[in-house]
């Protein structure tokens, strides 16, 4: 084994016994819920637009967009819109790499990856500031509710014309929306890539750190997750991510698709 190949075995070992560790898992529930309380998501801003996620979360996507390379990404829930800018700016980045690679001119304007998302009600502020954000050519928007059947058509029609797609979801978080989604949208997710349900974490917190919501615990996304599960063995919940992370608002919820 060389070194390289030494520090990736390493790394393998590490995450295994991290998702065994009952001390780091007491610690890391105990940031969960008091971060949540403190409302830590909303601390976070990419590339100037703010963004509800935390960090660990956006590495563990950068991860799977490297892997993947996607040249598409549906994601439903877009708020400020910072995590549609997160995306397109891993997608611009791939297309960067391409060029490289390929040994050809960079014209960024040209490229063909692209983020698809939906919101139930953008914003007219949010709106403008992702359209004038200079990451605003790889983003198209959608205004509707992500589980509407005319919507679900756009995003498959709009769909067809790619070959890897992601999907992230991240709008309503009750257990019948999100099911919702992923008999809406999974399928729409290429074999080898994942359909990320975020928010899983609710079914985990304390009732008290959920307040003036319509999920909770038994009713969210990670209950979806479950459910959507016995009726789909095209996926799996890729635990080595939450392994990894610890941190994360979305344990259970990286879903990869395995056929
Ligand atoms: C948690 S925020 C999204 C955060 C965003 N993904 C980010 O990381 O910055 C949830 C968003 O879902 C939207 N939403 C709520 N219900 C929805 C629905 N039925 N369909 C689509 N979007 C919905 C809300 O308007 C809100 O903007």
């Amino acid at each position: 084994m060389n070194q390289a190949e030494q520090f990736q075995a390493e790394k393998k070992e590490r995450i295994i016994a991290q998702g065994d560790n009952k001390e780091l898992r007491v610690a890391t529930n105990h940031f969960m819920e008091q971060s949540i309380l403190s409302g830590y998501s909303y601390n976070f801003d990419w590339l100037g637009r703010p963004i509800i996620q935390y960090p660990q979360d956006m590495v563990a996507l950068q991860e799977i967009i490297w892997e993947v390379k996607p040249d598409l990404i549906i994601e439903a829930g877009i708020a400020h819109g910072g995590s549609l800018i997160l995306s397109a700016s891993f997608l611009a980045i791939l297309d960067y790499c391409d060029a490289v690679e390929n040994k050809i001119a960079f014209n960024p304007i040209e490229t063909k990856r692209k983020v698809l998302g939906i919101d139930i009600d953008i914003r007219d502020h949010n709106r403008q500031a992702i359209l004038n954000h200079p990451m605003a050519h790889k983003i198209e928007m959608i205004q509707g509710s992500s589980i509407d059947e005319e919507i679900v058509k756009k995003v498959h029609d709009f769909a067809k014309n790619y070959n890897r797609i992601l999907i992230c979801l991240d709008s309503n978080h009750t257990h019948e929306h999100v099911l919702e989604e992923l008999r809406a949208y999974a399928s729409l997710t290429s074999v080898g890539s994942y359909c990320i349900v975020f928010d899983s974490i609710v079914e985990d917190l304390p009732e008290n750190c959920v307040k003036d919501r319509s999920w909770g615990k038994g009713n969210n996304p990670k209950t979806a997750v479950w459910e959507f599960l016995k009726e789909n063995d095209d996926f799996v919940i890729d635990s080595k991510i939450d392994h990894k992370l610890l941190l994360s608002v979305a344990p259970d919820g990286y879903l990869k698709r395995i056929k």
